[in-house]
């Protein structure tokens, strides 16, 4: 999926086909724009005001506490992006936002848009990251509530993921132990454990993320079948052949190349025979044909945000098979944009 520009007059279809339209001029000034309206929108509570009919801007103002004009100007701007319906003086939701942006709907993705409140700053500094090379290594200096938001960010995209990638990893038969490495909120760990009533997991987290997330795991109600450990997917020791399936879901692009080779060795030697390791993570473009827009904007902002970057297929089934496991085809996700699920099992 990419975003680009869509004409919206004739005219502007031809001069789009002609090459006339000043693509840069659109990209940067409303992309710019419809990122702080969305997330305006939603840190003021603009959209949940109309969760339950349409109001007018009026009203909306007076319940979420801003201002009648300008708020007016941000429901127009929400009408343009196809979030909100105007019908005279009224505003109502359209159900793409009553889906994915209002607080309580079970797919929203409202914590994961008022995340980019944080990584605005980071993005700024992109030029001085592409000129020097230094990244932005700035979790460890959130404050708590920054901390929380990211967890719950983070908990939005895997309540869109995890039902695939609990549905295509190769889970051993019979499978009763799980090691989810930087598992964080436990949703992907809570979702295979459903689908696997005799299988408990352990999910490795940093002490910081524990904190913020415990409130999300326990909200799965699992008990004592989805718990957390403090640990560090650098360093800590696995154990020898206790686990049948170990997965790394979207952390390795926060390790560098030694300690993912490193962190491999350790899970091959923590699988049963039989059991299986799964990588799940954006992947690094590597020809002009599989350069998506996501991948490769997802590339430079791990580049960015951590030590590393994303990785390529060859190099994640490059360290399972140096690790002594024998990689499976990758599965490109369907609803993952430029995510792979890289399995390898260890043999028998
Ligand atoms: C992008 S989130 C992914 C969370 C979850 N696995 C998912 O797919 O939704 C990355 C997680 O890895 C954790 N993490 C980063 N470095 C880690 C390390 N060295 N050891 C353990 N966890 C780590 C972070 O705290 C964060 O919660």
């Amino acid at each position: 999926m990419r975003v680009g520009l869509i004409p919206e007059t004739a005219y502007e279809l031809m001069g789009l086909i002609a090459g006339e339209v000043p693509n840069p001029v659109i990209e940067t000034f409303n992309g710019l724009l419809m990122v702080r309206s969305l997330v305006a929108a939603c840190r003021l509570e603009i959209l949940d005001t109309l969760a339950e009919g349409p109001l007018s801007a009026i009203d909306v103002a007076s319940r979420a506490g801003t201002s009648p004009v300008p708020t007016e100007r941000l429901l127009d701007v929400l009408v343009s992006l196809r979030y909100v319906r105007r019908k005279g003086d009224t505003f109502e939701l359209l159900p793409v936002a009553r889906r994915w942006l209002l607080k309580d709907s079970p797919d929203s993705v409202r914590d994961y848009v008022l995340w980019r409140h944080y990584e605005w700053e980071w993005i700024s500094r992109l030029d001085d990251h592409v000129r020097t090379g230094a990244s932005i290594l700035g979790r460890g200096a959130l404050d708590d509530d920054a901390w929380q938001l990211y967890q719950r960010a983070m908990r939005c995209l895997a309540n869109l993921g995890s039902p695939e990638i609990a549905a295509r990893t190769p889970v051993p038969q019979g499978a009763t132990t799980m090691l989810d490495i930087g598992g964080a909120h436990g949703h992907l760990s809570a979702t295979f454990c459903r689908r696997h009533p005799a299988m408990k997991a352990v999910v490795l987290e940093l002490p910081e993320a524990i904190q913020a997330s415990a409130p999300l795991l326990a909200s799965e109600n699992l008990g004592d079948r989805v718990v957390h450990r403090a640990g560090d997917a650098r360093t800590d020791d696995f154990g020898d052949a206790c686990w049948d399936l170990v997965v790394a879901s979207n952390i390795v692009h926060n390790l560098t190349s030694d300690q993912c080779t490193s962190l491999t060795v350790r899970v091959a030697r923590s699988l049963k025979p039989g059991g299986v390791f799964a990588i799940i993570d954006f992947t690094r473009p590597t020809s002009e044909r599989a350069t998506g827009q996501t991948p490769a904007l997802m590339d430079l902002y791990f580049s960015l945000t951590s030590v590393s970057g994303a990785w390529s297929i060859e190099e994640m089934a490059h360290w399972q098979q140096t690790a002594g496991l024998k990689p499976y085809k990758a599965l490109r996700m369907r609803r993952g944009a430029g995510s792979v699920i890289q399995a390898a099992k260890r043999p028998a």
